[in-house]
């Protein structure tokens, strides 16, 4: 590879041990010390993920990048500062943030994502995609899960950076997030080189239910087993392990999770009334059609039996219509 992807790699390793020391050892760093301290941060996975800050300046990484030597019009392109069209000087792009460095699956820093400290938009500032950094293509915290993700045979999928760190703290290390975007074709294959089984753990708001069922799909087609976590409405996972704490988290949201049958059921009863006959029957076309893509005949025969019990509907006719809804989709 040409020496810019190197140059690349370079600077966000230096930029990502700086923002570090800042976090950790100066007097700026102390605000966002506070601040990740009050969400449950420890110093061991402030250090495990090398989280930092970039101070309220507008110059403090262009200064560090120029006094190393780097060209930074390069470093404009590797998304780590900015260039001003008015008169071509440079300013920095993370300001008053909270750094989360991102990394590609060998452990090199490729990128950040910067949060706001307290309130304001956006949240998070990411970096843009570069030559080394392809957000589709990247799982945050892969690389550190990957020891337990081979012991369990089981990824966790998560939404946000900060629901990893909250997991891993809670023990559970075989955790990754998807960048905020839906979960890509290339996300869901990497995941599947690495195990089988999946265990979504989105937030559970209306976003993030919706984000899960599209997840579960993009992963089906990947080879993957999937389950699907429950949270109480509103929760995410940071929150609900400083709510209820590490082993409720374990138990009642890791331990718990619903096959993807059960959660597509629960799904899509989501916002209906199945009182009223037409969202009834509507609810139950909907299921019978999950049944059909069922593949072996004896689950399907078991969902057939539980909806035939639930809604009182003869057994037969659930069957045949199971079987017309099979037939049209082939
Ligand atoms: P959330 O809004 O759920 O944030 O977005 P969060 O992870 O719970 O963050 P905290 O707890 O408020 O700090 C989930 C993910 O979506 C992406 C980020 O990757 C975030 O972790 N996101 C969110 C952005 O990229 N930009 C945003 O402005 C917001
Ligand atoms: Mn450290
Ligand atoms: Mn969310
Ligand atoms: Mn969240
Ligand atoms: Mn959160």
């Amino acid at each position: 590879k040409s020496p810019d992807y190197a140059e690349m790699f370079r600077a966000h390793d230096l930029l990502q041990k700086f923002y570090h020391h800042l976090l950790v050892n100066t007097k700026e760093g102390t605000v966002a010390t506070k601040y990740l301290q009050q969400r449950g941060f420890t110093e061991e996975v402030i250090n495990r993920f090398k989280i930092g800050y970039a101070p309220n300046t507008w110059d403090v990484a262009s200064r560090f990048l120029e006094k190393r030597g780097f060209n930074l019009h390069e470093m404009a392109k590797a998304g780590l500062i900015v260039r001003k069209d008015s008169d071509g000087t440079y300013f920095d792009r993370f300001r008053d943030r909270i750094m989360f460095p991102i990394w590609d699956n060998q452990g090199r820093t490729i990128a950040f994502g910067g949060r706001i400290l307290y309130e304001g938009e956006p949240k998070y500032l990411n970096s843009p995609e570069t030559k080394i950094f392809n957000k589709s293509k990247t799982l945050y915290g892969l690389h550190l899960a990957r020891p337990e993700i081979r012991k369990k045979q089981q990824v966790i999928l998560f939404e946000g950076y900060v629901d990893v760190i909250a997991a891993h703290r809670a023990g559970v290390e075989n955790g990754v997030a998807s960048l905020g975007t839906s979960l890509t074709d290339e996300q869901a294959n990497i995941i599947r080189r690495n195990a089988e089984n999946v265990t979504i753990c989105y937030d559970s708001d209306s976003a993030g239910i919706n984000a899960a069922y599209r997840a579960a799909s993009v992963l089906t087609n990947a080879g993957c087993t999937v389950r699907v976590s429950k949270m109480p409405e509103g929760f995410d996972p940071d929150d609900y392990i400083r709510t209820y704490g590490y082993e409720s988290f374990q138990n009642n949201v890791i331990g718990t999770s619903l096959t993807l049958m059960a959660f597509k059921i629960e799904f899509l009863r989501r916002g209906k009334n199945l009182q009223d006959e037409g969202e009834l029957v509507a609810y139950i076309e909907e299921v019978l059609k999950e049944i059909s893509l069922l593949p072996k005949a004896v689950e399907r025969d078991r969902y057939l039996r539980a909806l035939s019990e639930e809604f009182s509907i003869s057994l037969d006719a659930l069957k045949s219509e199971q079987y017309q809804i099979y037939r049209k989709l082939r």
